[in-house]
């Protein structure tokens, strides 16, 4: 069925340049280099034609965008449902009949299961029935807290029905993490499971979410019941969901949203000890969704889709949901683990399903290099058409390493830059445009302009580096706001001035075509495995141990988590170190963030660097676990423990 074809070529000029071949060409959906001048021209005119041609509106707009400093908008008046774009247009053609989700359970014995467009049809309309019963309305906020399993875009789309706004945590993370985000968005109902599979192993969910619930104003909790494993139900609080939508209705009208209305906000790391709640809005949010979807991963009617992110990380949200069920493509879903029961498990999905296009993190590619070319070849990956990576820089060795041992050679490489704020991809490649090149992401996408600024906000030439700003018209998926935070808002429009929004990514021109190379984040974020942490998060966390008087993280390169945090912890007195007390700081950062945030090491200090003013100097703490020259330490209140903190870090 499959006919392996070569979809790239080599640039015959230069050493691991690729294009993309005529047969690539051909059939992507863009390939005519001209879009980006057209765009560029016109940035405005190019998206009213975008969201009239890939979005069904209810009412038109009257006005595309809109920009008063900081605050932008996009398609004003404008209404539509984002679930309504994902699901009932689809019933009136014949995808109404198509897979929309392949759902594959980890534990290898049990069945998967597929929902057809339909069924999600029924499926959404009758959550959102249940939803309202509990008495939310448009503008509530629901929490999700569910692992990967098809109920968690049926619980999405449901609140996107009926306007209510969603606000999805990451299933790792601790009870506590949730309880601070659903306080912040004053959440009224939650949405969680009893359980999940992770390496065999039954998680109890639902414990966490006990935990989460505490001290929130919300009433109701929704559980699924995926293990059927025992879990404590509160009465009058918790019902099963299988119990609450057999009695549900089978059709709930789509509330009409206006473009500008909220559709989730999602939390993400920024420098501070404290997440903030990133607003999406409705219009802007699914037009970006749906044509970053098709174009950069140039989805047919006959692709299987699969993008490994979790369902809490924002690649979820645009590309285990919104986008692919827009176009209408079949996804797949993988309940958990990469290598339960053995590391082929991917590789046996990919097979097992004929998956076409696949989208994961460069930290999975360095993990699977690592286990060793052995297991992909166990599997016949020639279903494989375009693969692309996002989350972090990926490496060259990486990079080639999945174009040949994954793609075979033929499948371009889309990586794609952006972030949390920005709703949907930004800088990649496009599959029938090129050149697709290890470690450079590409070009913005057409109708986004980026530009790379010196200190002094001057753009830097041809190969240098600097930071990577946003011009406007920002890109119609962006952030709209950051949940009653205005001020965190205004961050990202200070830095350069509110003509640009600030990314804290530092970047360098390739060439002169437009391409990009981004080389990490220049503020106190870090990536570990592809998740976003804020050291600021991790020192709240380890200061607030009782044995612990003062901390600071900083991150340290890694081979395969791209990077990890190191903790320099000082002791109150009278107390020791010992591998106990830092199993017992793990368990601690555990129950307050999340394993994810695990410190990759742990070390004791008496003191660390500070300034006369009694500031930590971070910067000085990098370059030793960095193995980088210190700079200068005359500022220094102790330049003394600088030699002290060099040999405890080896
Ligand atoms: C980094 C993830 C290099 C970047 C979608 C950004 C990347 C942060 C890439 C946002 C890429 C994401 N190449 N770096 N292709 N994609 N990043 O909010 O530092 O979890 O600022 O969004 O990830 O992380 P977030």
């Amino acid at each position: 069925m499959f006919k392996p074809i070569t979809w790239v070529k080599k640039d015959p000029e230069k050493n691991n340049v690729f294009w993309p071949s005529d047969e690539l060409k051909k059939r992507a959906w863009v390939s005519d280099e001209s879009i980006y001048a057209e765009a560029t021209k016109d940035p405005v005119a190019f998206w009213t034609k975008l969201a009239s041609e890939g979005i069904n509106w209810f009412k038109k707009w009257d006005e595309t965008y809109r920009w008063e400093p900081p605050y932008y908008k996009w398609f004003v008046n404008g209404k539509l449902n984002v679930s309504y774009n994902a699901l009932d247009r689809h019933m009136k053609s014949w995808i109404r009949n198509k897979a929309a989700i392949i759902w594959e359970p980890e534990p290898p014995d049990e069945k998967e299961r597929v929902l057809t467009y339909f069924d999600l049809y029924r499926e959404v309309n009758k959550f959102a029935n249940v939803l309202k019963g509990l008495g939310v309305k448009k503008g509530d906020r629901v929490g999700i807290y569910l692992p990967m399993i098809p109920e968690v875009q049926i619980a999405m789309l449901a609140c996107a029905r009926i306007g209510a706004i969603h606000n999805v945590v990451f299933s790792a993370f601790s009870g506590k993490s949730l309880q601070e985000r659903m306080l912040d968005a004053e959440a009224k109902v939650l949405v969680t499971a009893d359980g999940y599979y992770r390496r065999g192993k039954q998680i109890n969910l639902k414990a966490e979410a006990d935990r989460g619930v505490e001290g929130t104003p919300i009433q109701k909790v929704v559980v699924v019941k995926r293990t059927g494993m025992d879990v404590n139900m509160v009465e009058g609080r918790d019902q099963w969901w299988h119990e609450l939508m057999k009695n549900a209705g089978n059709y709930c009208k789509p509330e009409v949203m206006e473009s500008e209305d909220i559709l989730f906000i999602l939390y993400t790391s920024g420098t501070t000890g404290k997440p903030k709640g990133v607003e999406h809005h409705t219009g802007g949010y699914a037009v970006q969704a749906y044509w970053t979807t098709k174009w950069d991963f140039d989805l047919r009617d006959e692709d299987v889709f699969w993008c490994t992110a979790d369902i809490g990380w924002i690649t979820g949200h645009t590309y285990s949901c919104y986008g692919p069920l827009m176009c209408g493509v079949t996804m797949l879903e993988y309940e958990s683990s990469p290598d339960y029961p053995q590391p082929d498990r991917w590789w046996s999905i990919i097979e097992k399903y004929g998956v076409t296009v696949f989208y994961t993190a460069p930290t999975a590619i360095r993990m699977f290099m690592q286990w060793g070319e052995e297991w992909p070849k166990k599997h016949n990956l020639n279903s494989l058409r375009i693969l692309g990576t996002v989350g972090e820089p990926i490496n060259e060795e990486a990079w080639l390493w999945y174009f040949y041992k994954i793609g075979g050679g033929r499948c371009p490489i889309i990586d794609t830059w952006w972030q949390t704020e920005t709703g949907g991809t930004l800088i990649n490649a496009l599959p029938g445009i090129g050149p697709f090149i290890p470690t450079v992401a590409g070009r913005s996408f057409p109708g986004t302009l980026h530009d790379i600024l010196d200190e002094s906000g001057n753009p830097v030439p041809v190969g240098e580096g600097g930071y990577l700003v946003q011009k406007p018209p920002f890109a119609p998926g962006m952030l709209r706001d950051i949940w009653r935070n205005p001020e965190r808002y205004k961050e990202y429009f200070s830095a350069y001035g509110e003509k640009f929004y600030y990314t804290s990514d530092g970047a360098r021109r390739w060439d002169k075509l437009g391409d990009i190379r981004l080389t990490g984040r220049v503020d106190d974020v870090m990536k570990v495995a592809g998740h976003r942490l804020s050291t600021a998060e991790l020192e709240n966390a380890i200061t607030s141990h009782e044995a612990v008087v003062e901390c600071a993280v900083v991150a340290s390169p890694h081979e395969i988590k791209g990077e990890v945090p190191i903790a320099f912890v000082t002791l109150k007195g009278g107390v020791e170190p010992s591998d106990e007390l830092v199993k017992d700081l793990m368990k601690h950062v555990d129950a307050t963030i999340g394993p994810t945030a695990r410190p990759h090491r742990t070390i004791f200090t008496e003191e660390l660097p500070k300034t006369r003013s009694g500031k930590i100097m971070r910067r000085i703490l990098k370059s030793l676990v960095r193995d980088e020259p210190i700079g200068d330490t005359t500022t220094l209140m102790n330049p003394e423990s600088v030699e002290r903190l060099k040999k405890l870090v080896g």
